[in-house]
């Protein structure tokens, strides 16, 4: 299989948050030209990009992914796309199934649309490890484990990675979708360590917990993410393929609370928990994944969760 060598300009979508902000830092120092789209709904803005826009490393669109006349509207001069741009929260993915597949298949429809009608061929995309393969009965999941989602969020990733497949094959598309944990680091304003920080900054005598505390999950630092990245454009191979991207380390959500109380130099807080084995409609239980594919390629877990929680710590206290 060979492999291809990009060179000049990409195209970020979604890359005002906090994973596609990351990854445009590490392309701008790469010095590649990178043209951001991002509607801003997340509650992001221009923060990570202003300075790049001040010195003509990269440019900004205010488009929607869901608005395929605006996305016809960009250049076609991009080598590669990193498709980012998506409604994150499995939650809201309950309550709002109509937005998520909105968002998440018909945004990254009309982003391969508009790639075939630019005769874009290269795409780098953000799937999830955690949610596409659902309750899987191997551990850790291998890539190659059959797709089985239990949220609307993790069905229509799933169903995006399939476009990915069929656009491939169909007209010579290069796509690699990387299935990433769950991932935490500065800049990340959701999930669960950021949701329990801040509980505790309001009452630091008391943690409420979604579920038992026993769900259990890999949770990958947002530096080993960003080199996954890097490390995909370096090796972009013909075809479609999928890697897992997270961390071989599992952590319930009763040691995350336990390492953020001990961080913070908190005794006594009493846990509560709201019941059931799941945190909410949709969570997944356990989930594991087999990082050997991507390990094969040079890359590694460099922050264990440990070392990622106390940066992440730093970066919040200082909000
Ligand atoms: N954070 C994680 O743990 C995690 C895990 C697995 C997969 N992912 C995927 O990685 C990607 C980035 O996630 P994140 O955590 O950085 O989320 P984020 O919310 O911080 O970033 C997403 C960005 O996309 C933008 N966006 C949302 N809808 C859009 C639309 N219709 N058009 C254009 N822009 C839109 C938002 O404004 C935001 O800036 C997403 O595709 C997400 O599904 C994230």
């Amino acid at each position: 299989m060979g492999v291809k060598h990009i060179t000049k300009n990409i195209l970020v979508t979604g890359g005002c948050g906090f994973i596609g902000s990351h990854i445009v830092d590490m392309l701008v120092k790469k010095g590649f030209y990178v043209t951001v789209i991002d509607d801003l709904s997340a509650k992001t803005d221009l923060r990570y990009l202003n300075k790049y826009l001040e010195e003509g490393k990269a440019d900004f669109h205010q488009i929607s992914v869901q608005n395929y006349d605006d996305i016809l509207s960009l250049d076609s001069n991009y080598d590669c796309i990193f498709h980012l741009a998506a409604q994150p929260d499995v939650k809201l993915s309950v309550s709002e199934p109509r937005l998520d597949f909105e968002t998440n298949v018909i945004g990254t429809f009309n982003i391969l649309e508009y790639m075939r009608v630019k005769d874009i061929k290269d795409l780098i995309f953000a799937s999830s490890v955690g949610t596409v393969y659902g309750e899987p009965e191997v551990h850790p999941t291998p890539e190659n484990y059959p797709l089985k989602p239990i949220s609307n969020y993790g069905a229509a990733k799933a169903a995006a990675e399939m476009y990915c497949s069929s656009y491939t094959s169909l007209y010579n598309f290069n796509i690699t979708s990387l299935r990433l944990g769950n991932i935490f680091g500065p800049r990340s304003t959701h999930g669960v360590i950021y949701d329990f920080y801040h509980k505790l900054q309001r009452n630091s005598k008391e943690l409420e917990i979604l579920g038992d505390g026993t769900q259990t999950k890999s949770y990958l630092y947002i530096d080993d993410t960003v080199n996954a990245f890097d490390i995909t454009l370096k090796n972009l191979q013909e075809g479609f393929n999928v890697f897992n991207v997270s961390s071989e380390e599992t952590t319930t959500v009763i040691e995350i609370a336990e390492e953020l109380t001990k961080i913070l130099d908190l005794s006594d807080v009493n846990f509560t928990f709201t019941g059931g084995k799941r945190g909410w409609k949709g969570d997944v239980t356990y989930s594991s994944a087999d990082i050997s594919k991507l390990q094969a390629l040079g890359w590694e877990v460099k922050n264990p969760f440990s070392v990622g929680i106390s940066k992440y710590v730093e970066w919040l206290k200082q909000l």
